[in-house]
């Protein structure tokens, strides 16, 4: 058996490794600490427009961070995009909170700006405001910024912008992380970088930087003795994965590339399988193609190509399984139009990793095309 293809596994630049060390020889083993703030201060100058980042523990706890600071409280509800990964939609439970799913547009495969609308005209009939909208940028695609917040902006609701599949895409120019009110970012071991675990919440607010990392810090009032007047929690990133963090972040720009680079190497090697397609990015979206993905005529042909794939060791899956269609969300108001229900039928994502190497990318491709030519 060949060795295993990953979907997509962590990728060192080089010097992780030096900075990990450093955090070693000065005793800087803490939530807190230079590497932090180096990272913080770099994620900043990449971002650029004003933005300001406290480094957590997890994109999931930045989302949770989010809502607190938009004051999400129990009973209220919170817009969702439908087709994403589960910890886009869980803090808003965590919340005490209700998730009012949107599903998608055909286009870019994130929120609908028509769907966003009418929902939210529903909602506030039926008596309730939502309290936020969480959009995402799936698959490093940049959602419609300009129609989404336009909208938002009008019914006077703060977007949480979910770009932690999407460092590195841009949107008319600008770089995705600085659309939202707020904004969160995933260091997970599967995305373009990697801090092992971790994400950051983004700003351009300093009073919102200082009261996440008051709130990550287990909320200790300004006293001597351990004194408390809210609930906090420890969601602050470590200062070793920091250090990881930091060596990724020289090589973010070669990341992207890289990964655009395997979607492009996919397009043109598949070209005449007519069975498959691609999403392109739509004007204005340059996406940083962390997974990319393809769209087969049916399921049954997509789960034919992934037992196949697996048949030579090769890791692929479907595409997000829509929110609405989740158990554990299935009783949450959602507002449909059909489009995040046949991606997740018919779309595969294939293995996307920067540090693919030729032979590998060969492997994948010959593997589609040897079940195409037999079906
Ligand atoms: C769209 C999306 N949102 C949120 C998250 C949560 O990030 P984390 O795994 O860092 O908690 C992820 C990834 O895991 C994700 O893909």
């Amino acid at each position: 058996m060949e060795s295993k293809i990953w979907l997509s596994s962590p990728h060192m630049g080089g010097n992780e490794q030096s900075y990990v060390n450093n955090a070693f020889e000065t005793n800087w083993i803490a939530p807190l600490g230079p590497h932090v703030d180096g990272f913080e201060n770099e994620i900043q100058n990449f971002l650029k427009d004003n933005s300001l980042v406290a480094a957590l523990s997890s994109g999931t706890a930045a989302l949770h961070l989010a809502l607190i600071v938009l004051g999400v409280k129990p009973g209220d509800e919170v817009i969702c995009q439908s087709k994403t990964f589960s910890a886009s939609a869980n803090p808003i439970v965590y919340q005490g909170a209700t998730p009012i799913f949107i599903d998608s547009e055909e286009d870019t495969w994130n929120m609908s700006p028509e769907v966003l609308e009418t929902a939210i005209q529903d909602r506030i009939k039926k008596g309730k405001k939502p309290k936020a909208i969480i959009a995402v940028h799936l698959y490093g695609m940049p959602y419609k910024a300009t129609e989404i917040h336009a909208i938002a902006k009008s019914y006077n609701i703060p977007v949480i912008e979910d770009n932690a599949e999407a460092l590195g895409s841009s949107y008319k120019n600008k770089k995705c992380g600085t659309f939202g009110d707020i904004a969160i970012l995933s260091f997970n071991g599967n995305k373009i970088i990697t801090t092992s675990g971790g994400g950051a919440l983004v700003t351009k607010d300093e009073a919102v930087k200082q009261k996440a990392i008051f709130l990550a810090t287990q909320a200790r009032d300004n006293a001597v003795e351990y004194l408390h007047s809210s609930i906090g929690y420890n969601y602050r990133l470590s200062n070793v994965l920091a250090g990881i963090g930091r060596g990724q972040m020289e090589v973010l720009e070669d990341r992207v590339n890289a990964r655009r680079q395997n979607f492009d190497t996919y397009k043109t090697a598949l070209n005449n399988i007519e069975e498959i397609t691609f999403l392109n990015e739509p004007k204005d979206c340059y996406s940083n193609r962390w997974l990319s993905c393809i769209m087969t005529p049916s399921e049954s042909i997509r789960e034919g190509l992934r037992l196949k794939l697996l048949e030579y060791n090769i890791e692929s899956r479907p595409l997000w399984k829509p929110m609405h269609q989740q158990p554990v969300f299935r009783s949450c108001p959602s507002y449909k139009n059909g489009v995040s229900d046949n991606l997740f039928k018919k779309g595969l994502c294939l293995p996307s990793g920067s540090n693919l190497t030729e032979n590998e990318l060969n492997r994948v491709i010959s593997g589609i095309k040897t079940y195409f030519r037999a079906c």
